[in-house]
């Protein structure tokens, strides 16, 4: 479908514009607008209103250093005029239940993870749009996970609760060219499950390779990438090999 023949508004304009921005100003973030992302965070929908999401802001320049390089070296974590990061959050849910004197009992069943993932995909959405709108750039970090038990300490971070990804927001001081995606017809199915898309992964593969020049993430084409990446258990270098171990620890202990 041809973007320009599809309905739109000024939310829609800025979704569509979106990139992730890894350079940024010192221009610092009015707290009014740092205040207006948490409220449209806060403002997501979430499982049974469960609420499942903590947001923390982390200013102090030693911690961010100490962040950027836990999460593998990403500067923008030290640069950027603001940094959040966004936990899955199941704390609340226990003191709930001990205020009505049951015991939380669920964290056995591994559907939480999917509730919590979804509740801060959604709520760290509402927070990316909401600042685009306001002129503001941002990226989120995954790569916190490369080290989640140390962003657990460096949090606090009680048991229930897990940290998910960190967002950078800013001034760009630089915009990149939009990354291509898949043609819709990969994506978007109807009916039944459609599983003939190698034409479209090929189309795309047209397009990454010059779209993504120049980027450290650049020069392939994306199944090279994916292929690359995807070809470990736990990414490459062993990255993320916590993760299980984190979620443990947190108290999401299959089947006890
Ligand atoms: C949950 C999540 C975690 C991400 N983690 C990182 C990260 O650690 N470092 C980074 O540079 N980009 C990260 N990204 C950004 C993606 O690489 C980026 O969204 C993707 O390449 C598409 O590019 P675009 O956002 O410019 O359209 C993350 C994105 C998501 C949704």
């Amino acid at each position: 479908m041809n973007y320009n023949e599809t309905s739109t508004n000024k939310v829609v304009e800025t979704m569509m514009a979106h990139r992730s921005i890894r350079k940024y100003s010192d221009k610092q973030v009015r707290k009014e607008d740092l205040d207006t992302i948490i409220r449209s965070a806060q403002a997501a929908p979430s499982w049974v209103n469960g609420q499942h999401v903590t947001i923390i802001s982390i200013n102090d320049p030693e911690r961010r250093k100490k962040m950027s390089e836990l999460a593998g070296n990403q500067n923008y974590i030290i640069e950027a005029p603001v940094f959040l990061v966004f936990c899955a959050d199941f704390h609340r849910i226990k003191v709930a239940c001990e205020m009505e004197g049951k015991e939380f009992k669920a964290a056995v069943n591994p559907d939480l993870l999917i509730v919590g993932s979804v509740d801060v995909g959604i709520s760290l959405a509402s927070a990316i749009t909401a600042a685009e709108s306001l002129g503001l750039g941002t990226v989120p970090i995954g790569g916190i996970r490369r080290s989640p038990l140390e962003f657990i300490e460096l949090l606090d971070l009680p048991e229930y609760v897990i940290p998910i990804s960190g967002l950078c927001i800013g001034y760009a001081s630089e915009v990149p060219n939009q990354v291509p995606r898949l043609p819709q017809a990969a994506i978007f199915h109807e009916e039944l499950y459609n599983q003939d898309i190698n034409e479209e992964i090929k189309e795309l593969n047209n397009i990454h390779l010059e779209a993504t020049k120049g980027r450290k993430s650049g020069g392939s084409t994306w199944t090279q990438r994916m292929a690359n990446f995807y070809m470990y258990p736990f990414y490459v270098n062993d990255s993320y090999k916590d993760v299980g171990k984190m979620l443990k620890q947190q108290g999401f202990r299959k089947g006890e």
